[in-house]
Order: C-alpha cells, then structure tokens, then sequence
C-alpha cells in the first residue's frame, strides 16, 4: 500500500506534527516581519504562517519572491486555529521554493469573461469552482461503476474506431482507414454492447463519444462520455425500472460523498430530497399535448428540441420519462411498438429544473427482418450490420439498454449553466484547444 502522506484534507490526523506541503500560493500577503500565505494542495487549502526569527534567515528573505502560483514545499508544525479556514493552519519552520512565475498570473481574483477562462481552460482548472466540479465528477463515476459492479454488471470496453455507424449519418466524425475506406469516431457503444449481452446478459460501459454536433448549446459537446448498459430479457418497461434505480442512487449517494464540493458551487440541495419513489412515464403523444397547450409550436412528428424539454421537464419535481416517440426521428435499432407501429419502444429521460435530456433508451429491434428494414430505410448498408443483424440470428431475445451523457448528469447535479464546466477538456463546434 502506498505510505500515507500528509495533505490539507487530512490535517486534522497531523495536529501538533511537524509535516512537509508540497503545494501552490494561492495568495500572499505579509507585514513585514510576517508572512500569510494560503497554499492549496489538490485536496485542500490551508493558511500557513512564516514569522521572521522561526525560519532561516536567507529563506525568510527569500520569501518576498513569492508570488501567486509560487510552487512550493514547507515544512512546519499544525496547528488547530478555529479561525482558519478549514480550522488548522501551519507554523513554518523552513520553505523550499520549487518554481517561481516569471509573470504574474493571468487568471487574478476579478471575474474574467468566459471566452478568457476556455482560452486558459488548463489554468481555469485550478479554481476553486473547476476544482470542487471535477471532483463531484471523479465521484460520480465512481458511484456509477460500483453501481454497476454491485448489481451483476459486467464492463465491455466497446471500440472507438468503427465500421459500422451507431446512431445517424448526420453527426459523424470520418477518418480514413489504411485499405479498408472510412472509419467512424464511436457516436456510441451500443451496438457492440448488445453483442455483448449476448454472451453476458448484463453490460456496461463507460466511454468517450463522439458527435460533429453543428449546434452550439448548453447541452452538446462534440467529444463527451456516455455510460450505457445492455440486459438481454429487459423489456422497456424493465429498462425504464433500471434508469430509475440507478439515478435515485447516485442522486442520493452523491449529495453526502461530494457535500463540501456541492456547498463550494453554491448547489442548491434541496430538489434532489425529491428524487424518490417512481419517476412519472408520460408519452410522447401525451408531451406534445402539453406542450401545446403551452403555446408552443409543435406538431405530432416533431423531434422536442431543448426548450421545449425545458419547458416539459419544469413540469414535475422529478425526472420524467418520455416514451414512444415516432419511430421517424429515432434511431432504426429501436424495436416499433406492436400496439402502435408508428412509434418504438423508446425512452428519453429528463431531468428536473429545466435540465432536459439526460439518457436516451430503448427495447432494441430482436427481429431479423424487421431490423434489416429499418436499417435499408434508414439509407445504412446492410453489409456493415452483418455482425449486428448475426445477433438476430443467434439466440435472439427482447433487451433493451441505454445511454447516459455524464456532462449532462453533472451539469444537473452541480446546478451548472453549461456543460462545457462539466469535462476537463471541452470539445465544442469552436473549440478544441487547450
Ligand atoms: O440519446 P443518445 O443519442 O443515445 C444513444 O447514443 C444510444 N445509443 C444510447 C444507448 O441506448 N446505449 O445519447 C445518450 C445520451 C443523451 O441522453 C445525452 O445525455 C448524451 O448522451 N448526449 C450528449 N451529451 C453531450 N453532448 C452531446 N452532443 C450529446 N449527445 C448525446
Ligand atoms: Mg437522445
């Protein structure tokens, strides 16, 4: 096991020891014969004390250098001090200066625009904000996998580079591929998952996909993560129980392992004490009525574009399944409706206040023929399905999966306007640096 070392977030197990931080300046600020500098360490931010006379004095003199972003190593004693943030600080007793900034740090204390944040997105990253964000993300994902994990799921990493393409021709991100033509960004896992249930029966993962998106929303990122999963023998009702389940978990199980970060981004807590029991099903149907009657323009045929999610999703205090949309704006793997054969078996979950889409589902095509003609109509060629359309021929049964977008399930649970917060990196129409 890894020796444990001292850091700022488990301070409170080294009261009254000397220990070495190793860490950047936050801010620094001296009356002569003392200095306070706040240091951060990835896990936390501690103030740290060097008086004149407790340190050598070359180091004490050297210490007029520091400035923001200084990278440094101290050593010293901690002390509980009620008055601290964090309610321990440092007593210094030497200072070993790593790096000093050649200039001052662009990134000062006053707002900044978002443009100049994205444009130092690499720098962005070590604000407080950024920092408690990505962490509730890194714990997101951890309670994800273990969901998984602990419910019998088994993880299939599926390909980035395809053949085949998963969703629609629109959006595709194409590369040449040495002697074999034209090879596709994955847009999404799915197809290889369903492989997969078939040797399994229960799959996930976890990846990054990718969509030439041409819209420039809060919503759409070109390069994003998806979690999915496959259960062969799900039907989309059993689908529908299982986004469920596993929303209601990570809501409730990330509001305790990220409190502090939620409290940091000033997240509102409160709606997700709603997120129990079912999640109201309503169709599609029944959504273009209310959105009718709400004076939106829309007719039965129509895809529901973000505002009107909004609007839908305002709605109800919970997530809100939307199912059977027209089998004509959906993906051709869907299975059509026996009861409605216009619609599929399709859910669209959205999450509460205004959020919108956050998983895209179905009971997934397990008829040869049909799927071959759904994949003809869609204007695919068949020779690059043969694979997917062996899974019809072999041990066929109903399964249904879906598609959960991480940025989105962030951007909610933190409350952000954006998903472009919610990744390290972002990936948008205009953006692919840093
Ligand atoms: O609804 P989508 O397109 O579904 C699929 O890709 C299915 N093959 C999934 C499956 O059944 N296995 O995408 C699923 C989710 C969306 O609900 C959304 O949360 C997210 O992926 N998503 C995006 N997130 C950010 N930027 C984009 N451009 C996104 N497109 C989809
Ligand atoms: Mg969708």
């Amino acid at each position: 096991m890894l020796q444990k070392e001292f850091t700022i977030a488990n301070a409170a197990s080294y009261t009254d020891r000397e220990v070495t931080l190793n860490g950047w300046v936050r801010h620094i600020r001296s009356s002569g014969k003392i200095y306070f500098i706040e240091m951060r360490d990835g896990t936390g931010e501690m103030q740290t004390v060097v008086v004149k006379g407790d340190v050598p004095e070359n180091v004490f003199t050297r210490c007029a250098e520091i400035k923001i972003e200084s990278a440094l190593s101290m050593k010293g004693i901690i002390r509980e001090e009620k008055r601290a943030p964090g309610g321990y600080e440092m007593t210094v007793r030497d200072v070993h200066i790593i790096h000093i900034p050649p200039a001052d740090y662009p990134l000062s204390k006053k707002s900044h625009g978002t443009d100049f944040l994205m444009e130092r997105r690499h720098l962005w990253l070590r604000s407080h904000r950024q920092l408690a964000i990505l962490k509730v993300r890194s714990e997101l994902i951890r309670l994800l996998r273990s969901y998984f994990h602990d419910n019998g799921f088994i993880l299939i990493d599926t390909p980035i580079l395809t053949g085949s393409i998963g969703e629609s021709a629109g959006n595709l991100f194409e590369t040449n591929y040495f002697d074999l033509g034209s090879a596709y960004l994955a847009q999404t896992g799915q197809l290889y998952l369903e492989a997969a249930a078939g040797a399994f029966q229960r799959v996930f993962c976890l990846g990054p996909t990718f969509r030439a998106e041409k819209s420039k929303t809060r919503r759409h990122l070109t390069e994003f993560w998806m979690l999915e999963a496959e259960v062969s023998f799900y039907d989309t009702h059993r689908n529908m129980d299982l986004q469920e389940d596993m929303i209601r978990f990570v809501a409730d199980t990330v509001i305790t392992a990220c409190e502090r970060e939620l409290e940091i981004i000033g997240r509102d807590i409160r709606p997700f004490q709603n997120i129990v029991g079912s999640f109201p099903r309503i169709t599609y149907t029944e959504a273009i009525d209310v959105l009718k009657k709400k004076g939106f323009p829309i007719e039965w045929g129509d895809d529901i574009g973000g505002d009107e999610e909004t609007a839908l999703s305002n709605e109800f205090e919970k997530p809100v399944f939307v199912c059977n949309y027209p089998a004509s704006i959906k993906a051709f793997y869907m299975k059509p409706d026996p009861e409605d054969e216009k619609t599929v078996l399709c859910d669209d979950l959205l999450a509460p206040e205004g959020y919108g889409e956050i998983i895209g589902g179905s009971q997934r095509n397990d008829d040869y023929q049909s799927l071959l003609e759904r994949i003809q109509i869609a204007g695919l060629d068949p020779e690059s399905y043969r694979w997917y359309l062996d899974l019809r021929r072999f041990g066929s049964v109903p399964h249904s999966g879906f598609g959960l977008g991480i940025e989105r399930l962030l951007s909610w649970i933190c409350g952000l306007p954006h998903v472009r917060e919610a990744i390290p990196f972002p990936r948008l129409i205009n953006r692919i640096s840093p």
